[in-house]
């Protein structure tokens, strides 16, 4: 193992013959299974050279060649003759400089950072175009399902207006636990923790941030729709109880944490109308959170840390694409595969960055700043928690008439504790913001415990 190497060159290195050097940011989960694929790689197209992390004497392992450089400043790997940096430490800052900084000195890269990715992807790829390199990230969205480029690339002839996914292996871990053995929520989050499947703080996932930002890149990258992460509403999964999981099994559904996005041209009247928008994507319906979906669907199959991404196209209808949404060795093939795609477009000097945004360009159209709205329409999920007294149905019910809203189904378990009494209503079909108006008026109700449970039924 070698110790810390300043390299002398600060031009942008060259591919001399076969292969190309990488450079790995972050030794941690994803970064040492990337370094141990690229190690056991028989051939030798590409070659891991340097690798930097914090503190890194604590890092170094016996299993790495001797010739890997080990280093804990940007500068080494700027200067090195590295071609392709691998960005797998996670976080903002100092990591959303660096990438520029990389681009800048002539080195392409290829990140998982699903964060910086949502939030400044174009303008990455546009400085990536400006200095002749690329940056790929297809490791940013569902781990190592290749869904990404299967967008880009398998369904590119494809007009896709509809993308639904489970994107979160720690939310849809602690949902299939809550359905399949019954337990509470917080016991089935520790023991998500207690396994390496949900962080210490789960916020980003449990909240939906972390699905929001994997769905900003899924609406950019297949429906050429481009949002601000921020815009998309997201609802958190904490509130869903053992008792939602009842129910929704009379409902012949289960429920999981579900991201979407569609193009919108609801309240168009006409077809023309209708086709303008979609071909300007300018309005996208698209939100984050827990939903009942039914059990004949692939989305209620999907069991532990496992993803599912479910597109639907105008040609093509729908296609799925599953499988490992996290962990170290699949979110490395994920990584491996976009460092070969580089090298070999390298090696085949055939495609740099600019020739590559030129080529996508005539491929597919690019992507526009589309309207975020959650204002879908579907049949509704009303859980209530109420102290129970007579006439509570009759006082929602005319509620929910005022607002034009019909009842599908109305459901109660027996047996309930009367302070706390757990009920159901469903809802026929009707828009989202329709059934919040109502809720404003139902949750102040003197009967009601606490805020009413709103899932949309899809
Ligand atoms: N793990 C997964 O299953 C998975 C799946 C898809 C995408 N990703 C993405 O992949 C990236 C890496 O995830 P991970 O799970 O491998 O994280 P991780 O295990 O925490 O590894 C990150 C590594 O980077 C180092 N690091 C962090 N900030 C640094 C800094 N400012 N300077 C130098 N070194 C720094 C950390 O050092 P310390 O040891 O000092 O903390 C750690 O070794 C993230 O963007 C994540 O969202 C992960």
């Amino acid at each position: 193992m070698n110790s810390t190497s300043e390299q002398d060159s600060t031009a942008a290195p060259t591919t001399h013959g076969r292969g190309c050097n990488v450079a790995l940011l972050g030794f941690g989960t994803v970064g040492s299974s990337v370094a141990k694929i690229l190690c056991e790689r028989p051939d030798s197209d590409v070659r891991l050279t340097h690798i930097l992390n914090r503190n890194v004497a604590r890092k170094k392992v016996d299993w790495l060649p001797s010739s890997v450089k080990w280093t804990e400043k940007i500068d080494d790997i700027l200067s090195s003759d590295a071609n392709i940096v691998v960005e797998v430490m996670g976080g903002l800052q100092p990591t959303e400089d660096w990438i520029r900084r990389v681009l800048s000195s002539g080195k392409s890269v290829v990140t998982a950072n699903k964060q910086i990715i949502a939030r400044c992807g174009p303008e990455l790829i546009s400085l990536a175009a400006q200095t002749n390199q690329q940056i790929l990230y297809g490791a940013s969205v569902a781990g190592g399902v290749p869904v990404i480029s299967g967008l880009q690339s398998g369904l590119a002839g494809d007009e896709l207006f509809k993308i639904r996914g489970i994107l979160n292996g720690t939310c849809n871990y602690i949902l299939s636990q809550m359905e399949s053995k019954g337990v509470a929520f917080a016991d089935a989050l520790r023991e998500a923790q207690k396994l390496g499947f949900a962080e210490a703080d789960p916020t980003e996932d449990i909240d939906g941030l972390d699905a929001r930002a994997k769905l900003t890149i899924l609406a950019r990258v297949g429906l050429h729709c481009n949002v601000d992460p921020e815009t998309i509403t997201v609802q958190s999964i904490s509130r869903i109880e053992a008792i939602d999981f009842e129910y929704a099994s009379q409902l012949g559904c289960t429920i999981r944490q579900i991201a979407g996005a569609e193009i919108s041209s609801a309240g168009l009247k006409t077809g023309a109308e209708a086709e303008q928008a979609h071909a300007e994507r300018s309005s996208l319906l698209a939100a984050v959170g827990p939903a009942l979906v039914a059990l004949s669907s692939p989305l209620a199959r999907v069991e532990g840390s496992q993803n599912l991404v479910v597109t639907t196209g105008t040609y093509g209808g729908e296609t799925v694409f599953g499988g490992h949404g996290a962990g170290g060795h699949p979110t490395a093939v994920a990584v491996v595969s976009d460092i070969l795609a580089i090298a070999h477009s390298k090696q085949a000097g055939t495609s740099t960055g600019a020739e590559d945004l030129k080529a996508s360009a005539s491929k597919t159209p690019s992507a526009k700043t589309s309207q975020v709205s959650a204002d879908y329409t579907a049949k509704h999920y009303l859980r209530f928690f109420v102290k129970d007294q007579p006439g509570i149905i009759a006082c929602l019910a005319t509620i929910l008439s005022s607002f034009d809203i019909n009842i599908d189904s109305v459901l109660q378990k027996p047996g309930c504790p009367k302070t706390r009494l757990p009920f159901l209503i469903t809802l026929e079909e009707c828009k989202a913001s329709l059934v919040e108006r109502a809720l404003r008026q139902l949750n102040v109700l003197e009967f009601m415990v606490e805020p009413c449970l709103h899932l949309p039924i899809l």
